[in-house]
């Protein structure tokens, strides 16, 4: 079976699962800048059990961005197979695969052994691969991290774990659980993941360009690259990644190029979700607007906007001030 990642392009890049930023709409944009394959943020699958509405808007997939998996957390096999069994019954089809989460390193999320606490206990992360691959009728995948910490690097052991329960992928964040997200991703690591196991592996971390994702390729092997933090406000990194497989030059945006996109993904916000929620923008604009002449003073605005009008209205006489 072809993975729906790879359907596009046999090196694909990935948006990265990112909590409270990869919604639907910044998914849509990077999919529309040639991103191949993107995921839900991590979703609780015990919130889903207990029927959180707001659990639920977390895993709506709008049409225009698919293929789309749905990344789960949670430890217990039971609850997390059913899940996807429901979620599965009631997609008509949106969702591409299931991706489980045993890389967070967050300590509300390990406290409870989910997360990358999964990976102090391959058995109990084994079993809920194996009942999460047999429960679901899509490809199931996993997301995980060095290890936990420099002395438990535990990684290919874990793949292969995952591997024989039945994972169709996984993704390894050259990372221990220690590390959050200091240091450099060691791309050692996902190289041996690569050599020990026969299912595709997306490396994760650091990839910021073009340059370094063509390096992330060429020191692992890995099968494709998944992306986070580069693409937070620049979505045109998927264009900048795909000229560089392919060899070919890269123009980047302008500034009014990049307050254009900026300008699209706030009303798409503002149109698809709660408009009283517009404060979540604000981290979104400081990150298009990096480096940009004016941007210090644009984002004082930003922050002490009250309605979503003057949030937009402030975005549209910004953009006037930078150069076509
Ligand atoms: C704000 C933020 C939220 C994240 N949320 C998730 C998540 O929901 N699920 C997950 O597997 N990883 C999550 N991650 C980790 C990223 O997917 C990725 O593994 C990590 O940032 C390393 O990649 P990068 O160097 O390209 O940023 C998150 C990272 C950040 C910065």
């Amino acid at each position: 079976m072809t993975l729906p990642v790879f359907k596009k392009h046999s090196v694909p890049a990935v948006l990265a699962p990112m909590a409270g930023i990869s919604d639907a709409v910044f998914r849509r944009i990077c999919v529309e800048h040639g991103c191949d394959f993107t995921y839900t943020e991590m979703v609780s699958a015990k919130g889903l059990l207990y029927g959180g509405r707001k659990t639920r808007e977390l895993i709506r997939i709008s049409p225009f961005e698919k293929p789309c998996a749905v990344q789960l957390f949670g430890s217990d096999p039971a609850i997390v197979s059913d899940m996807i069994r429901e979620l599965y019954d009631g997609c008509g089809g949106d969702i591409a695969m299931f991706d489980i989460n045993m890389g967070c390193p967050m300590p509300k999320i390990t406290g409870n052994g989910e997360g990358s606490a999964l990976m102090k206990n391959v058995p109990a992360a084994a079993k809920l691969m194996e009942a999460c691959a047999k429960a679901s009728p899509l490809p199931v995948s996993c997301k995980f991290r060095k290890g936990w910490d420099d002395s438990s690097v535990n990684a290919v052991e874990f793949a292969k774990a995952m591997e024989e329960s039945g994972a169709a992928m996984v993704t390894v964040h050259g990372r221990t659980r220690e590390q959050f997200y200091h240091g450099p991703a060691d791309r050692s690591i996902i190289k041996q993941v690569v050599e020990a196991v026969s299912i595709p592996v997306l490396g994760n971390g650091d990839v910021f360009s073009g340059e370094s994702a063509k390096a992330m390729i060429e020191e692992t092997g890995c099968a494709g690259v998944m992306i986070a933090r580069g693409a937070e406000g620049n979505p045109f990194i998927f264009e900048e990644v795909r000229a560089a497989l392919s060899g070919l030059p890269y123009v980047p945006p302008t500034d009014y190029m990049r307050m254009t996109e900026a300008i699209r993904h706030a009303e798409g916000f503002l149109a698809e979700k709660d408009p009283r929620l517009f404060p979540e923008l604000r981290k979104h604009m400081s990150w298009y607007t990096k480096g940009m002449r004016g941007a210090l003073e644009f984002r004082r605005g930003v922050n002490t906007a009250r309605s979503p009008e003057e949030l937009l209205g402030l975005l549209y006489s910004f953009r006037e001030t930078l150069e076509k």
